[in-house]
């Protein structure tokens, strides 16, 4: 039953949302509105314009529900009237009111429902732009953003934070309609007896203050709740991603009762939560009671004196009823606004963090490239950490094959990052064809300069379209043209689905070494002037490693690349090495001038490289 629910929910994403290529389709069309830029305003203000876009449904359904409101109010005036009519004539005629009533009644639910259906619009709309908002600027924050924050912070703060935001700013008018239509229920009270009105509204100001008192004291306890479910998921995400490491190491044990441990901090939070709740539930339910009582009360000495009649009772404890909620709602708005606020703060913290790496106006695109790159004296740190690079200088031609050779930590990687601008350097220049990297947009920069990476990234989705990544208008031919000049098409055509096969996140289904190979056809798909390999074959095979770089070779002469590796079969196949020591290219020749007139390169090489055979 559970198969054929998930068959049939797929079907029907199929049917709607998938491209030629099998993926899902994007109807993105981004977000309505930004929030406002101004730090100095107050959370609410910068986040109006996010509601504002939506203001057409968001008035229907405030309107719409100050109009059922209304209508509600009216039903027990109409009821007190017809009653005391009925009374006074002694006479069976009730139908015609009883029909007014009912009318009024209808109309009440129907405003409310549309005015319910038009709120939901509005809500989910604006929780949808401010996600969207927040993924657009996530994806334009540069790496030394990503290299500061936890990824579980983020998701935090583009889930549950968006929420709170979210249910606070499109409920909050919501409740404050409600509020004045008790302002309304109050006036028809004050009108039909004025001291009555004022004993009912006795226990308000009591109701008010437990209400505030309950939720002074669930909030904290909201908040700890909160904190350990988040402790909660931060250990079962290790437990699920690192699982290889917990069983390697024998620690399922351990891992069971870290969680047990934060299961049982979840729990107390929760018992503590229910705990405050039946202290004040009853005080919460009764009260109300005891306004009725006391309207029974005083209501009822003026009936027996003749001042008041039974029916007006009636009605005003329905208009008490009516008041009753707006006065419970207060405390709960003021508690949503406490955390919509700190929500909204920590919202702001990452949309108001600024990209580092921008485009220059007049940035223009790099075309028709050679590949001739240029490092002019380059200085750089990762934000205020210890200089990585110390004046690194070196030229590359168009075509040549070049490995990057160094210690482990002394900036290989470094270099490759800075070439394609996922970081800004602090002085020097780094150019492409006598192009400065920093005056050309940043999309035709990267379709120039292809990286691969040693710890491949691999999304859930079939092979074919992990392969596709960066075009994926690409035809089959051509995706597996890219996988055989990796090496890949022979194990991919025997798996069992062949191109189509998905793999699982982070490609765990697959070898490290064939993760490597599609990662490599992915970058060669888009087929980039630039090509740096960084590591990326580190778990391939020798024999297929060699046999990658011929087919790169063979398929494009005049490609640059750059390749930095810890394998001497590796360094061997690049035409020249650079020797990179100290944050400087401090050596460059061919691997074996190198050898003999550095001895530096041999000592490194001692240390960092595998004789693989
Ligand atoms: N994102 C980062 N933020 C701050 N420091 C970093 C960052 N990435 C690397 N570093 C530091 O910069 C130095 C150079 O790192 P890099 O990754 O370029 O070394 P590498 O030569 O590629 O080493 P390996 O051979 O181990 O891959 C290291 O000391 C490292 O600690
Ligand atoms: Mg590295």
């Amino acid at each position: 039953m559970g198969r054929t629910i998930v068959e049939a929910i797929s079907a029907k994403i199929d049917d709607h949302d998938v491209n030629p290529l099998g993926g899902v389709r994007s109807s993105y069309r981004g977000p309505r509105a930004q929030i406002s830029k101004n730090r100095e305003l107050p959370w609410w203000r910068r986040i109006l314009p996010v509601i504002a876009a939506h203001k057409i449904s968001f008035s229907v359904a405030v309107s719409l529900s100050l109009v059922s409101l209304i209508f509600q109010t009216l039903v027990p005036r109409m009821l007190i009237k017809a009653t005391e009519d009925a009374v006074k004539r002694h006479s069976a005629s009730l139908h015609q009111e009883v029909i007014q009533i009912l009318i009024v009644g209808v109309l009440a639910g129907i405003t409310g429902v549309i005015s319910r259906q038009y709120l939901f619009y509005t809500a989910y709309n604006v929780e949808a732009d401010l996600r969207s908002l927040m993924y657009e600027h996530l994806a334009w924050l540069s790496f030394s953003f990503y290299d500061r924050v936890q990824s579980g912070q983020l998701i935090s703060r583009s889930n549950s934070d968006i929420r709170s935001v979210q249910m606070y700013s499109t409920f909050a008018p919501l409740i404050l309609v409600q509020c004045s239509a008790g302002v309304l229920a109050f006036g028809f009270m004050l009108s039909i007896n004025w001291r009555l009105a004022l004993v009912a509204m006795v226990v308000m100001p009591f109701l008010y203050v437990v209400g505030v008192r309950m939720r002074q004291m669930l909030f904290p306890i909201s908040w700890v709740t909160q904190a350990r479910l988040a402790e909660v998921a931060t250990i079962v995400d290790e437990n699920v991603n690192g699982v290889r490491v917990v069983k390697s190491f024998a620690q399922e044990e351990a891992e069971i009762n870290r969680l047990a441990d934060a299961a049982e901090k979840v729990a107390w939070s929760y018992v503590k939560d229910a705990e405050i709740r039946a202290r004040f539930t009853p005080l919460v339910q009764n009260l109300p009671q005891l306004g009725l009582a006391l309207v029974l009360l005083f209501g009822g000495y003026m009936v027996i004196y003749g001042h008041m009649s039974v029916a007006t009772i009636i009605g005003f404890n329905l208009y008490l009823l009516m008041l009753q909620a707006p006065f419970m709602m207060m405390g709960q708005l003021i508690m949503m606004g406490q955390r919509a606020k700190a929500s909204a703060e920590r919202i702001f913290e990452v949309l108001d963090e600024s990209s580092e790496i921008v485009e220059r106006p007049g940035a223009f695109d790099l075309n028709d490239v050679t590949g001739a790159i240029t490092f002019d004296n380059v200085h750089f740190a990762y934000g205020d950490g210890p200089p990585i690079l110390q004046g690194f200088n070196a030229r590359i031609e168009p075509g040549e094959t070049v490995a990057i050779v160094g210690r482990t930590g002394s900036g290989k990687s470094t270099v490759a990052r800075l070439l394609n601008r996922f970081y800004d350097i602090d002085s020097g220049s780094i150019s492409i064809d006598e192009h400065d990297v920093r005056n050309v947009t940043l999309s035709s920069l990267r379709e120039t300069v292809g990286v691969v990476l040693d710890e491949p990234f691999l999304f859930s989705v079939s092979i074919r379209e992990n392969i596709a990544y960066g075009r994926p208008s690409a035809s089959i031919e051509e995706v597996t043209a890219a996988a055989l000049a990796a090496n890949a098409d022979e194990f991919i055509v025997k798996l069992p689905e062949g191109y189509d096969t998905v793999v699982g996140e982070r490609g765990y289904t697959l070898s490290g070494g064939q993760r490597q190979r599609i990662a490599i056809a992915r970058t060669l798909l888009v087929n980039p002037p630039v090509l740096i390999l960084d590591d990326a074959t580190s778990a391939i095979d020798v024999h297929v490693e060699a046999g990658i770089y011929e087919a790169l070779r063979a398929l494009l002469s005049h490609r640059t690349t750059l390749v930095i590796a810890h394998r001497i079969s590796t360094i061997a196949l690049a035409s020249r090495v650079i020797l990179l020591e100290d944050g400087v290219a401090v050596a460059t020749g061919t691997h074996d001038e190198l050898l003999a007139s550095t001895p530096l390169y041999a000592q490194v090489l001692a240390q960092t490289t595998s004789e693989d055979r």
